[in-house]
């Protein structure tokens, strides 16, 4: 949500050196785009839309300077106009600030500055370089800056340059800011693929942290100024990593890595022989309460349901819910499902739990996030970095990382475990035969032109359902719902038309699949187009007019099959319809606002 980054010492290639930074950040925010380059003045350049329309903008021109900060932005305040974009100056354009966050005051300190000076966008962010305006009237540039810090109210992640200072100021409160360290170079970004390509050491700013960057490094301090102590970490995963690699989008890219990231997943973690999962924790389970938003809502659900399954009381929780009406919390452990670790909402659900004295675990992809250092443990997913804004293989190892987490912690009650580790083995060779024989472009192509869909399934398939129904939603446009399959009849069955086709999901032949089939023959008789996603160990075949196939395999392991099958329709649909895929309109990845 907004992205930040900043340079000291790339010298000529400072421009550049943002340009390409934001680039890979864009995933956080596309509606506006800009830079300020700081030496004897402040130069800078800002303009709507994506970074593109920034670098059509700055055409030829080149501003020069030897420190830099730039910004993509998803907006909260004002619409995505020219105006509104990233970096904000004062009256007299010495100083600039880009920001990712909501400050909470800014309407009280715009009426104070008012007076004073000119505001020329809607933002909450332009009361900063004001106030520093004025501070500065007192202070020099890094105390004006600290002295701002006490003014706000809210979350924030800045970066502030001033005319004739070569230095950074950044500060952190509730919004991330990572520290990228070279030799000749340093960098502050909200994420590490910013600046990935230049260096792999890393350190994250912690929560009331300040820094300055100059040409002699780093310093941390708090925000008066009392020195911190920072560690410099080393990321796992190579540039490369952020790009396409010859995929149309960053999204079928993500998807087609899920093998791979599956493997990862489970490696280490997992022995066959024994019959054992191992983790690197080892939280005491007695009740589980998961709290998510999104697509990581629906791991959660999933998440939920194999700890019940173990005999064990779990619940899934909508984060923002949560965190304004908390459930009794007894010996339960809280447990954060959120690929980022950044989201806002999850935060301030898990920020509650931690209040009230809970354990908290968070299950995430990215190992220097907040959630995983503030959280009592972490579980990392290790998909590596997914750049397409809807989620895709993060979601698939949220789902096996939760199997590993119930079977390390609770066992799986009824369930033979040694299957289990079979089945959770067995994943990413069936996910790739799913790719690679996936009818998903041919059903995207037949019913591209629906107005709705529907998605069904039970149990294990219910996040399936909803998640195939989101995914389809997020970046085709097209109304789409996820439904428990036996909910439809309950209302929505209404709805259905044969202009409305039905995705159900149906592996194996127990109970649960005869029962959802018994909801597809209502839908069936309704004229609706069915679509089902099978192991064709049922007969739903012979209600269906188009057929996807996964393995044969446990029915936990089938709804990752299943969902796999779903992203791809999700894909197919949106690419036949010329949409922005791996930034869909309205959205960003990481939301860092609640
Ligand atoms: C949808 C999607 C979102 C996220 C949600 C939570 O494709 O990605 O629904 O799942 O914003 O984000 P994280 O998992 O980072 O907490």
């Amino acid at each position: 949500m907004c992205g930040i980054i900043g340079c000291v010492g790339r010298g000529d290639d400072t421009l550049d050196t943002l340009l390409d930074g934001l680039d890979t950040l864009e995933y956080r925010g596309y509606d506006s785009a800009g830079v300020a380059l700081a030496n004897g003045s402040v130069q800078t350049a800002k303009q709507a839309g994506e970074l593109d329309a920034l670098r059509e903008h700055l055409g030829d021109q080149s501003l020069s300077g030897t420190v830099g900060i730039g910004h993509t932005r998803w907006s909260t305040h004002g619409p995505p106009t020219d105006a509104n974009a990233h970096p904000h100056c004062d009256c007299t354009g010495d100083v600039a600030v880009v920001h990712n966050g909501i400050i909470e005051n800014y309407q009280e300190l715009r009426d104070e500055l008012a007076a004073d000076h000119e505001f020329l966008s809607d933002t909450d962010t332009e009361v900063i370089p004001h106030l520093i305006e004025d501070a500065l009237a007192d202070h020099e540039p890094e105390a004006a800056v600290r002295a701002t810090l006490d003014r706000l109210e809210g979350s924030f992640a800045i970066a502030v340059v001033i005319a004739g200072t070569d230095a950074i100021f950044a500060a952190r409160q509730d919004s991330p800011l990572v520290l990228g360290i070279d030799d000749d170079a340093t960098y502050l970004a909200s994420d590490v693929p910013a600046f990935r390509v230049h260096t792999d050491r890393v350190v994250y700013l912690d929560d009331g942290q300040f820094v300055r960057l100059d040409a002699d490094g780093y310093t941390v301090t708090d925000f008066d100024g009392t020195p911190r102590s920072s560690s410099v970490e080393t990321v796992d995963w190579d540039p490369e990593a952020t790009g396409k690699a010859g995929y149309d989008h960053f999204m079928l890219k993500e998807i087609h890595e899920q093998p791979r990231a599956l493997r990862q997943c489970l490696q280490g973690r997992v022995d066959e022989l024994a019959g054992e999962v191992t983790l690197d924790i080892d939280p005491e389970v007695n009740r589980v309460q998961f709290v998510a938003c999104g697509t990581s809502y629906h791991a959660a659900l999933y998440g939920a349901a194999l700890f019940r399954a173990a005999g064990v009381p779990a619940q899934a929780f909508l984060a923002h819910e949560y965190a304004i009406q908390t459930p009794p919390i007894e010996d339960d452990l809280v447990v954060a499902v959120s690929q980022s670790g950044e989201t806002a909402d999850t935060l301030a659900a898990i920020r509650e739990a931690d209040r009230r004295g809970a354990d908290t675990l968070a299950l995430t992809n990215v190992v220097g996030s907040t959630m995983a250092r503030e959280c009592t443990d972490a579980l990392f997913i290790r998909s590596g970095p997914e750049i397409g804004v809807a989620a895709s293989k993060t979601f698939s190892a949220q789902l096996t990382a939760v199997n590993l987490l119930a079977l390390a912690t609770v066992g799986a009650g009824d369930e033979d475990v040694r299957e289990l580790i079979g089945a959770l083995r067995d994943l990413p060779a069936n996910i790739q035969t799913v790719l690679d024989e996936s009818d998903a472009r041919e059903v995207a192509r037949e019913y591209v032109d629906s107005e709705s869909f529907f998605f069904i399934g039970r149990r294990y398939h219910h996040p399936v359902a909803l998640e195939g129904a989101l995914k389809l939603k997020e970046i085709s446009y097209t109304h789409a719902e996820g439904f428990a399959a036996g909910e439809l009849k309950h209302g929505t069955l209404a709805l259905v038309t044969p202009d409305t086709p039905v995705f159900a999901v149906v592996t194996g032949d127990d109970e649960a699949a005869r029962k959802t089939i018994g909801n597809v023959k209502e839908v069936e008789a309704r004229g609706a187009p069915v679509i089902a996603v099978t192991d064709g160990e049922s007969d739903v075949e012979r209600y269906a007019d188009a057929v996807l196939e996964v393995p044969s395999t446990h029915a936990r392991t089938a709804a990752v099959l299943a969902n796999v099958q779903l992203q791809l329709v999700a894909y197919h649909v949106a690419n036949e319809l010329g949409r922005s895929i791996d930034k869909p309109r309205n959205l960003a990845k990481s939301v860092t606002v609640e």
